[in-house]
């Protein structure tokens, strides 16, 4: 197949809708960029094109697919037994980076919810993202527009080196501008409850509705209730350590004779003698932004390892949580 490469970088035709459209009637797939990452979209009414969201992303059948939607009404429309809070969280964080978990009132078919009572519901903030659906007037399954496994694609050319030939088209939009996946919360409880950290934080959803809880860092690889959790994830190419920074010159001497890259955010860890230094970023957000284009850049013909800083942040910040499920070992 094929892949057709739309540019919606600097104005959204409506010819260009237009055919987006007729691609997703025919059950084909197009890549489109959201706040937070590309997604892989699918008419979500349609079975067998969600299917093949799952076949071209080499995704296991029972990781469910966020549904998206243009408007409160219609995300609305697709549940049942909404707690009261829920509204309130629509109207303050919607459209935004952060995902609705509530029991399934839809038809949606099986595989988009991986079989589950429940369905994960978001309503992105991209004018291309909003363009789209507001055009198709059906629900898009998407989930982040990566084989399974590698980071999520934050630029078009990320989609393009992982879907091309096996996808009907990519929108580009330019680079995605929060760069990590958004808040996956369960609401289905009298409390909210973060499955997947992201841009909304735990504290932004409890000032709003008075309480929010998180699943435990340290439970990550027990039973997790958000079934996407539970695979390696976001990982580059060379096997990526999570180390604290008094402990890298140490961990450095033990790797000699390997191929090192050494991500960092101490101004003073530049000139490690390592084959290549790379700047993380001066904020969170910042670092957020350009974490998986950098993970991406990072090819196993040139290192054997990578090192990566541990960031001083809460444990349950999402730029540390995609960093500990992106390694393969963490020295504190
Ligand atoms: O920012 C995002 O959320 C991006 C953009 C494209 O919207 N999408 C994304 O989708 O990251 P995906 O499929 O890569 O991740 C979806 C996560 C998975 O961890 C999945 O298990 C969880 O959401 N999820 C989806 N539906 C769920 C449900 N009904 N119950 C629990 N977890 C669910
Ligand atoms: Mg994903």
């Amino acid at each position: 197949m094929k892949t057709k490469l739309i540019d919606m970088t600097e104005t959204i035709e409506q010819s260009a809708l237009a055919e987006i459209k007729t691609i997703l009637q025919r059950g084909e797939l197009v890549a489109f960029p959201t706040e937070t990452v590309y997604g892989l979209g699918a008419d979500a009414t349609n079975e067998l094109a969600v299917q093949r969201i799952f076949a071209a992303k080499g995704r296991p059948s029972d990781n469910p697919l966020i549904v998206h939607v243009a408007s409160k009404r219609q995300l609305l429309t697709l549940v049942t037994d909404v707690p009261d809070y829920v509204e309130t969280l629509i109207d303050t964080f919607s459209p935004g980076p952060i995902t609705y978990v509530l029991k399934n009132a839809s038809n949606l078919g099986k595989t988009v919810t991986a079989g589950l009572n429940t369905i994960g519901i978001r309503i992105p903030n991209h004018p291309v993202a909003l363009a789209i659906l507001e055009t198709i007037e059906r629900p898009i399954a998407a989930p982040s527009a990566n084989r399974s496994g590698k980071p999520s694609p934050t630029r078009a050319i990320h989609v393009l080196e992982d879907l091309a030939g096996k996808i009907a088209c990519i929108v580009d939009g330019g680079s995605t501008n929060i760069g990590l996946e958004s808040t996956v919360v369960d609401c289905t409880k009298s409390v909210p409850f973060i499955l997947r950290p992201g841009a909304i934080t735990r504290e932004q959803i409890a000032e709003v509705v008075g309480a929010c809880d998180i699943y435990e860092t340290e439970k990550i690889t027990e039973q997790p209730k958000s079934p996407g959790m539970k695979y390696v994830h976001y990982a580059p190419e060379a096997p990526l350590m999570l180390v604290e920074k008094s402990k890298i010159a140490g961990v450095i001497s033990t790797l000699k004779g390997k191929r090192m890259a050494l991500l960092y955010l101490s101004p003073s860890l530049k000139e490690t003698a390592v084959e290549e230094t790379i700047f993380l970023g001066d904020t969170e957000e910042e670092i957020a932004k350009h974490l998986y284009d950098i993970l991406r850049s990072l090819k196993k013909d040139k290192f054997d390892v990578i090192l990566c800083e541990m960031p001083t942040l809460k444990e349950e910040s999402a730029l540390v949580d995609r960093l500990k499920r992106a390694a393969t070992e963490v020295v504190t």
